[in-house]
């Protein structure tokens, strides 16, 4: 039999400095999105995520707070970043922290295996660094503080002081590397995406590479070097590696030929990193390089982008709570165009959920499973002759299927949203202009009524399957008053339109309720 084809995806291991806001959320639910549509169209799925918790940052933070930097590491990843995925609901398939055995001793393999090949030598740098971003800053890189920092040059992205830093340490030749990537880029020029993304990464590297200083000496917090145990390897060279050690690398074989390459997906902060740092360092290793990077946009707050340092971060439980778990994967995925900035407002938010959970696709469920037990008796009708419009219902669940899983496939999130809500327009379309409440005032119209109810019910269980990955919590339900078999997410989602059609319905309680307003 032939070998289901495998997919896998990540997000970037977020630091444990701080909390979760909304960013990390919404990263986490991108990738889970896309996961759970492969899942369900039969591919060997695999989802990772996870904690970067070495390096300076993290640290000075477990410092000021009295506590060791592993007793810091192992409270945020309890008490915050793994209850994180509880609350968006992500159905991730594994979590790697950098502090793993599995994750340390191969980041020494890799290490080891790039010196004796000749990749690293010892070096001076001196420069300007960030902490917030763990990484050296070019001057034209920073800009002109302000406030506190007035007369100082700031970092662009944490608007905090650099740090001018001289030392002596261990370099990786990513410059060797400068043709094969521009190669890379050419050959597949969906590698890194969106078109922007790969245009600012085709800059960058045409504009020359200097080598990357891989260790650090001055503090322990971190891998050590295997050759020198008086450095630690880099935060970003330690943290990029969680991709291949949480697939078996270095110590299963077979699982990381099952894995690997995956597809990224990341901010567009850490482009760099992922899209030329990181493919670098594995054609050092004789590795094949991702599948594909996504650098997706920001959440901005007041213009400038939500951050944990600067403390603009917006706690998901705060839109959970009141919203729920599936209403805020919508949003931010429905509302953002993938791969753009977009900002977060209450209103906007209040509003899509009531015009298009609510009164859209949770209403249109609720109103056909009602007709079918009012009219019905809760057994399934079964369609006749078919009109036009019956058949244009049909036609267009087949294009939301064939169109959401073309979207997926290139990432294009919104627009996978924005095929399936065709199908629960022409659906509520559709019961306005057949009126079905009408048909059943006379008993000459019954099998109309069958065969337009019939059609409804149909159109509901395909959208059913195609939210699942979006909605998992609303799908469930509906998909048990729908009488559907199994569990929606054992339908083949690139089938969607082909699914286990049920005998009876159940009942369905408001899929999104009422939002009472808040002080
Ligand atoms: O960079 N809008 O971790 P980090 C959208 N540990 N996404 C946002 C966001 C915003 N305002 N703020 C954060 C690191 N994110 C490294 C990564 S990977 C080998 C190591 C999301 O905690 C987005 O995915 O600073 C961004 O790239 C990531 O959080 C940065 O998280
Ligand atoms: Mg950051």
């Amino acid at each position: 039999m032939a070998q289901a084809s495998s997919f896998y995806i990540t997000t970037p291991i977020f630091y444990v400095n701080d909390v979760p806001h909304i960013g990390h959320a919404y990263t986490e639910v991108a990738a889970d999105v896309v996961a759970r549509w492969h899942r369900q169209a039969g591919e060997d799925t695999w989802m990772l995520t996870g904690t970067d918790e070495h390096g300076q940052k993290i640290l000075r933070t477990a410092t000021a707070n009295d506590v060791t930097p592993k007793e810091w590491a192992d409270k945020l990843v309890a008490e915050a970043w793994k209850p994180l995925l509880e609350t968006v609901d992500i159905a991730n398939d594994d979590f790697i922290r950098t502090t793993d055995e599995r994750h340390e001793r191969n980041v020494q393999k890799f290490l080891q295996k790039l010196y004796d090949d000749g990749h690293i030598y010892t070096g001076e740098y001196e420069g300007y660094y960030c902490v917030g971003c763990e990484e050296y800053k070019q001057e034209s890189e920073l800009v002109p503080g302000a406030g506190e920092y007035e007369g100082q040059l700031v970092c662009a992205i944490h608007s905090k002081p650099v740090e001018l830093l001289h030392e002596k340490n261990y370099f990786f030749r990513t410059s060797a590397f400068a043709e094969r990537l521009l190669a890379l880029y050419e050959e597949r020029p969906d590698f890194v995406q969106p078109e922007s993304a790969r245009n600012e990464v085709l800059g960058w590297v045409r504009s020359g590479l200097s080598d990357l200083s891989i260790s650090r000496s001055t503090f322990d917090w971190g891998v050590k070097v295997p050759w020198d145990e008086s450095h630690v390897v880099y935060v970003w060279f330690d943290a990029l590696l969680n991709y291949i050690t949480a697939a078996g690398y270095g110590q299963d074989d077979a699982e990381f030929a099952r894995r690997w390459p995956a597809q990224h997906l990341v901010g567009k902060d850490i482009l760099r990193f992922h899209a030329v740092i990181w493919p670098a360092m594995l054609m050092a290793a004789g590795l094949e390089v991702p599948r594909g990077v996504f650098g997706h946009g920001w959440l901005l707050v007041g213009g400038e982008k939500m951050s944990k340092s600067k403390l603009t971060g917006i706690a998901p439980s705060d839109i959970t709570d009141t919203f729920g778990s599936d209403a805020f994967r919508y949003y931010f995925l429905r509302a953002i165009s993938f791969g753009h900035d977009g900002s977060f407002s209450w209103e906007d938010l209040s509003a899509r959920y009531q015009a298009e959970l609510a009164n859209g696709f949770g209403n249109l469920a609720s109103r056909v499973i009602a007709m079918v037990n009012r009219y019905f008796d809760g057994v399934v009708p079964q369609a006749g002759e078919r009109s036009a419009a019956d058949l244009e219902i049909a036609a267009i669940e087949r294009r939301a299927t064939d169109a959401s899983w073309a979207a997926v496939n290139r990432t294009a999130i919104h627009e996978a949203i924005g095929a399936v809500w065709e199908l629960v327009e022409a659906l509520n379309g559709y019961i306005t202009a057949e009126e079905p409440w009408a048909l059943a005032k006379d008993p000459a119209n019954r099998e109309r009524l069958e065969t337009v109810l019939a059609t409804a019910y149909h159109g509901l269980g395909t959208l059913a399957v195609l939210l699942s990955p979006v909605l998992p919590k609303a799908t469930a339900k509906l998909w048990s008053a729908l009488g559907g078999a199994g569990t929606v997410q054992e339908q083949r989602i690139d089938l969607a339109y082909d699914w286990a059609v049920g005998e009876r319905v159940g009942t369905l309680e408001a899929l999104f309720p009422r939002i009472e307003a808040t002080e």
